[in-house]
């Protein structure tokens, strides 16, 4: 996977991502990280800026369209190609593990960063494939919105994940939250371990963590059963966690 950052503060992105497992990832070159400065394509005349008033009035400034369309073709020479194009925006579809997943099976992947009031919206029409959210709030940029996309999409790659199960297992992967989990000390301000961890007895772990995470889904995240696919004696397990939460 290589990403393809369009953004005016190239050093967030590279200290941020160049940091723990992605840090990792791309040193051991499993992931790549290109960040293209968008000021570097503002036109001679305009000394690096590369924004101006919004038409119509209003507060703020806008992103010149020029100067991104160079950006993003920069890559385009680069790469030989025309890849998908991600811009990052509270307006955008809410990111998922589900697009995580999709937009890790792209060999080159451009994740564009607004600032600002936006960026003119012809450019938006010209390069973006996908206009996407990291959810209901509105921060100063996207580039910890491209950030967290990055570092989503990267543990789906092969090979960044010391244990390459842990990517499918966690919260999500299965459509469940994660079931809750435990270390040493045995017992720890007078809390114990749940025996049934220190059975040894791998088959009965196995089911209570499933009925772990089926519980914590149901009370937390109700809405993400709909989705999962359930046993019917899974069915049964929570129908009868919702008549009497504090007994299962
Ligand atoms: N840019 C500003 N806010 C954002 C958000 N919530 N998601 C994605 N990009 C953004």
């Amino acid at each position: 996977m290589r990403f393809h950052v369009l953004t005016l503060f190239p050093e967030m992105i590279e200290n941020g991502m160049n940091t723990s497992i992605t840090g990792r990832a791309i040193a051991g070159g499993k992931i790549s990280l290109d960040c293209v400065n968008i000021r570097d394509h503002a036109p001679e005349r305009r000394k690096g800026r590369v924004d101006d008033y919004p038409y119509g009035g209003g507060a703020g400034m806008v992103i010149e369209a020029q100067p991104v369309m160079s950006a993003y073709e920069s890559v385009c020479a680069r790469t030989g190609s025309r890849p998908r194009c991600v811009y990052m925006t509270p307006q955008g579809k809410t990111f998922s593990q589900e697009l995580a997943r999709t937009f890790a099976k792209e060999e080159d992947l451009v994740l564009l960063c607004g600032h600002y009031e936006g960026i003119d919206e012809r450019v938006i029409e010209k390069i973006v494939t996908d206009e996407v959210s990291i959810g209901d709030y509105v921060l100063t940029g996207g580039e910890l919105a491209a950030m967290v996309v990055m570092d989503a999409v990267s543990r789906m790659v092969p090979g960044v994940l010391t244990n390459d199960l842990s990517g499918a297992e966690e919260s999500f992967g299965n459509g469940l939250l994660e079931y809750p989990q435990y270390t040493r000390p045995e017992v720890w301000e007078g809390m114990a371990v749940p025996e049934i961890l220190l059975s040894g007895h791998h088959g009965n772990v196995e089911k209570w963590r499933r009925m772990q995470s089926l519980k914590r889904t149901a009370l937390r995240r109700p809405d993400l059963l709909e989705s999962a696919q359930l046993t019917g004696e899974e069915r049964k397990f929570l129908k009868d966690l919702l008549a009497k939460p504090e007994e299962t």
